[in-house]
């Protein structure tokens, strides 16, 4: 009987995995002879003739996206391009006026969500719920920002106490830590002390925010090769998500649980103790008279679905900017002179990041320089659109901005190329500049927050925690790199990401 009951999974995972494979073949064939006429008009880069032309054009993509996109950018300039990605064409907006179409588009004719679903898979990755009511968009983007400067005493004591715990350094001996290992849970600690509270220190549920992007990206590469029809059951067999939401569930839902009862009874003034602000209560507030927003596994997945989004990003931005520190120590003087300066003043608060203005152009210059790949604010055309030269997309169609190639262009940047960390704090010296080019601002140069209406809601929060951290470990530490030189960043098709086997060595601050 054990015996039986235990096969099953077993010869339902290898059907379905016999079924997947014979899909990918059948796919392969499919798209190598489907007229892909609707597009044929835009010119496509990196794809060479002759047979097979998509398929070698997306292996030579998935090693020289950079290289493929500039050429494009400067063979094109003002016009669309297209490249071969995996197993689909995307249309390249490139110059201001298309972006500025793309802006300016209805969500029902290009959609962010719809996009960020054909290339993650959210319905399934994430939930279909979360795909279809992403209700914390409006809390991240009013409450959370709004929240940020009464809350900012909890998060500096975070970073405080994540450092103590994560980078154990002893009086002046150097101690190497590997970067990407130590940032991540402190992010993680970080950006979930106002999510949640204390419980972010629990180990396990660190875990969990900072490996549920690697699962919900597994999950989706895995689903990319699978029909649709297919996908609820390689879901069931071999997704992340329903595991992730019963270990969610079970390191926050008695918090949840004990709030709900509590708002039940007593609605947002409780009696005896202050009703904690952090974002569960923020999303008790906005599920408010909806049953559906207001359950424990809702709210659960709502909140891996908040670290989705804020974790990693976040980490990459300060990777690059101690890769940045570590390797050139000359910065270190007027970054620490400035804080200091600053902390005096203002103590650690938000008014105090605001002052920061070296720090935040050393930060925005960091992301300038690595804006998290060659291509950015993917979209899907889900309605054929016509854009302001003339050219039709059809729906089903994924187009996406050239942000590296816009960040370094020589028409908007001089020497584009050169890592100038206050770059943009001159510039915002000059008359009438003040309060322009600062990190959390987005425009047509700069584009790692995106632009627009969908524009992340969570930077206004973001760039306080990065800043924050730098400080913290500027006047705390002195850091340097394990091998010397900057680590280079790793590339994988149209995503350039910091390094993430580097390490970087601290210790106490000697001057
Ligand atoms: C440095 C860190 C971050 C970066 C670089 C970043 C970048 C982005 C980008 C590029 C988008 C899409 C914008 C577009 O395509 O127009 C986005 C959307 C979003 N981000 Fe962030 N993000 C960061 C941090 C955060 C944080 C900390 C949160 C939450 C606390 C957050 C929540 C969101 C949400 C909810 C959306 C979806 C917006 C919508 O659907 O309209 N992000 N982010």
């Amino acid at each position: 009987m054990a015996t039986s009951t235990n096969s099953e999974p077993a010869s339902s995972a290898t059907v379905a995995g016999v079924a997947i494979v014979a899909s990918v073949i059948l796919l392969v064939i499919r798209n190598t002879f489907r007229a892909q006429s609707s597009l044929d008009y835009i010119p496509s880069v990196g794809v060479p003739n002759g047979p097979l032309g998509f398929y070698r054009g997306a292996l030579n993509y998935i090693k020289n996206a950079r290289a493929i996109t500039e050429e494009g950018y400067h063979k094109y300039p003002g016009k669309a391009f297209k490249i071969a990605l995996a197993n689909r064409w995307v249309v390249i907006l490139n110059g201001p006026t298309l972006i500025e179409d793309l802006r300016k588009a209805p969500d029902d004719s290009i959609s962010l969500a719809e996009g960020t679903n054909s290339m993650l898979h959210l319905e399934h990755t994430l939930g279909y719920e979360q795909h279809h009511d992403p209700f914390q968009v409006p809390v991240v983007r009013t409450t959370l920002t709004r929240n940020i400067g009464v809350c900012f005493p909890l998060v500096h004591d975070e970073v405080v106490a994540a450092f103590e715990d994560l980078v154990p350094v002893k009086g002046a001996e150097w101690t190497a830590v590997p970067a990407m290992q130590t940032i991540l849970p402190v992010v993680s600690r970080v950006s979930n002390r106002l999510f949640i509270g204390l419980k972010c220190r629990d180990p396990e549920y660190i875990k969990l925010t900072t490996g549920f992007a690697q699962d919900v990206t597994q999950d989706a590469m895995l689903l990319h090769i699978t029909p649709s029809i297919l996908r609820p059951i390689a879901v069931r067999l071999f997704g992340h998500l329903e595991g992730a939401t019963r270990s969610a569930m079970a390191h926050i839902g008695p918090i949840i649980q004990h709030r709900i009862e509590m708002d039940d009874k007593y609605g947002p003034d409780w009696p005896n103790e202050d009703r904690p602000n952090d974002m569960i209560s923020w999303l008790l507030d906005a599920a408010r008279g909806q049953p559906s927003r207001r359950s424990i596994r809702t709210l659960s997945r709502t909140l891996l679905n908040v670290n989705f989004g804020a974790i990693h990003t976040t980490t990459q931005g300060l990777l690059h900017a101690l890769y940045h520190l570590a390797s050139r120590p000359e910065y270190v003087g007027p970054l620490r002179e400035e804080i200091e300066h600053v902390v005096r003043e203002e103590g650690w608060t938000k008014a105090a990041m605001g002052k920061m203005i070296k720090l935040d152009s050393f930060m925005k210059e960091c992301a300038r320089i690595s804006p998290g790949g060659a291509v950015g604010m993917l979209r899907q055309v889900v309605k054929d659109f016509t854009f302001s030269d003339g050219s039709t997309v059809p729906a089903g169609t994924l187009v996406g901005i050239p942000i590296l190639a816009e960040h370094t262009d020589h028409a908007k940047y001089t020497d584009p190329d050169t890592f100038d960390p206050f770059r943009f704090a001159r510039m915002r010296e000059e008359a009438g500049e003040g309060t322009k080019h600062q990190m959390v601002t987005p425009a047509p140069d700069f584009l790692v927050f995106g632009l627009g209406r969908h524009a992340c809601p969570g930077r206004f929060f973001a760039v306080n925690e990065q800043k924050l951290i730098m400080a913290h470990v500027l006047v705390t530490y002195d850091i340097q790199l394990k091998d010397g030189v900057r680590p280079p960043d790793e590339w994988v098709a149209l995503l350039g990401a910091a390094n993430s086997t580097a390490e970087v060595m601290f210790r106490k601050r000697s001057t």
